[in-house]
């Protein structure tokens, strides 16, 4: 989709629908949509007295025009109440309204610039989440849908912002750009998330990730199993074991501070399926599993989207990539596998598998001197029982970087929510064979799989997101599809932004 800015008036654009908005409780529409009513007599005006029109958050009604404007149908998006107004209600309208132009036949809309008029917001900020919502709205994953010709077959292949106050195109130039480069990423992400597992094998995975990395210049190496065992990560290895497929270990590194000596580590999991193992998960619901590697998938984005936008900063970032397998050469529960850093680790259940494979990434990043690290994770059920889909939890050992963390995913739109560390439950991990085992006790199963992370971070300076409750959406609404989210890949590029700019 291309994303068009102009000056001009939005009621004489030809577009084949034309957005825009009302807050809740408004009975006579002011600014553009004020003006498109009174192109239509009041058109507008009189399904608000109707009670059809609402301007409730979500909301999307369509008028027809006929023939008064030169765009055949108006979209009509609730902002909801004005106090509750952000760049997100912006957002996730205009993922609805674009769904909802297409949805009727539309292969072009044009838009107001919402936010930027009573609501006082910054241009810049608004047409980036205009962008954002717009680019992951109309995101749909059709790889695997063969034939039809029809309607529903139709993209949208233009988005324009109208604005009359010229003085403010430079600026939403700017965050047209930002958010298209933001939004792509998230959709990389949901596409690498999205595609099934027998498609996406560990080394098809790093395949991808040296696509974008080149695409985004980009230097990425990927290690195979025999670099892999040279360097001695037993833990990856032994939970790649069982599956016919290989694991690899993605680097990709970004160097856009050469002078300094600090590099920033990004961690993903990257389980391209992951059964259980041994410990076989229950048939309901394992298709899901297919996901696993969205962790890993959003650090590949994050870093698509870092090589274009080029902040003075240094990032690694390190993808461990394995399938989860039960078969003949499975790892056993009651096996004993050796990490990186030559701890041994006794494995209780198989199907605790990402930690493994993230405490051999914890290892590397600690051998090459990377800090802080922050890795990101579908990690545990426990933490998607703890907060369902609306947050995304993660445990911190630096306040700071709790902090930015925190403010990213509130400018991102994702909800993080920062969880303890509570240090008695490294009790639950000891071993009677081994230094650890991978599995803790069930109540606080989340605070357990950060605590055996910890014990491989050890006083590196470290976030662990756990995001097993928010990779992926069963409802379509605002700017989320059924499938992938795309999260956290907008907050880990707000952070690694944040931390360029040393706050
Ligand atoms: N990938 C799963 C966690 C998960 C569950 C992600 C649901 C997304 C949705 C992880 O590897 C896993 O299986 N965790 C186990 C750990 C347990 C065996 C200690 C879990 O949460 O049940
Ligand atoms: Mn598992
Ligand atoms: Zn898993």
């Amino acid at each position: 989709m291309e994303i068009k800015v102009e000056a001009g008036d939005i009621t004489r654009h030809p577009a084949k629908a034309i957005i825009v908005n009302l807050f809740d409780g408004v009975t006579k529409p002011g600014g553009a949509t004020g003006a498109v009513d009174t192109a239509l007599g009041g058109g507008i005006s009189q399904l608000i007295a109707e009670g059809e029109v609402k301007g409730k958050g979500g909301e999307v009604t369509l008028v027809h025009t006929l023939g008064k404007i030169p765009s055949p149908r108006v979209l009509v998006s609730g902002l909801g109440k004005a106090d509750k107004f952000d760049v997100n209600t912006i957002r996730n309208l205009t993922g609805a309204a674009m769904r909802r132009a297409r949805g009727v036949g539309a292969t072009s809309a044009a838009t107001i610039l919402h936010g930027a008029g009573i609501a006082g917001l910054e241009p810049e900020a608004c047409a980036q989440a205009i962008a954002e919502g717009a680019v992951m709205g109309a995101y749909r994953f059709r790889r695997y849908k063969s034939g039809s010709q029809d309607d529903d077959m139709k993209e949208m292949a233009t988005l324009t912002i109208v604005e009359s106050d010229k003085s403010k195109l430079a600026a939403i130039r700017r965050g047209v750009e930002r958010g298209q480069i933001m939004a792509q990423a998230a959709n990389h992400t949901r596409d690498m998330a999205n595609e099934p597992a027998n498609a996406l094998p560990p080394a098809a995975l790093a395949e991808r990730a040296q696509a974008l990395a080149a695409e985004a210049g980009l230097e990425c190496e990927v290690l195979d199993e025999k670099q892999i065992k040279k360097l001695g990560m037993g833990a990856l290895l032994g939970v790649g074991v069982g599956s016919i497929q290989p694991p690899r270990f993605v680097i990709i590194k970004y160097r856009g501070k050469p002078k300094s000596d600090k590099t920033l580590c990004l961690l993903g999991k990257g389980i391209t399926f992951d059964s259980g193992g041994i410990s076989i998960k229950p048939a309901a619901g394992m298709e899901a599993m297919k996901g696993d590697m969205s962790g890993g998938a959003a650090i590949i984005s994050t870093m698509w989207a870092i090589g274009k936008i080029k902040p003075p900063i240094n990032v690694t970032a390190l993808i461990p990539t394995a399938e989860n397998m039960p078969s003949g050469s499975a790892t056993r529960p009651g096996d004993v596998v050796r990490a990186m850093n030559g701890k041994t680790i006794e494995v209780i259940n198989t199907d605790a598998e990402g930690r493994l494979i993230l405490a051999d990434g914890i290892c590397y990043a600690r051998q090459q001197g990377l800090s802080p690290i922050v890795d990101v994770a579908t990690l545990t059920g426990a933490m998607a029982v703890a907060l369902g889909p609306g947050a995304t939890g993660f445990m911190a050992t630096d306040d700071a970087l709790a902090e930015a963390l925190t403010k990213a995913g509130a400018d991102a739109g994702e909800k993080m929510w920062r969880f303890p560390l509570i240090d008695e439950y490294k009790e639950g991990l000891k071993s009677n064979v081994a230094d650890i085992k991978n599995t803790g006790n069930r109540n606080g199963g989340a605070i357990s799989a950060a605590k055996f992370l910890h014990f491989f971070a050890e006083d590196t300076p470290w976030v662990h997101i756990d995001m097993a409750g928010t990779d992926d959406s069963d409802k379509e609404k605002g700017i989320f599809v059924k499938g992938s989210t795309g999260i956290p890949t907008r907050t880990l590029i707000n952070l690694v932004l944040g931390m360029a700019k040393g706050k």
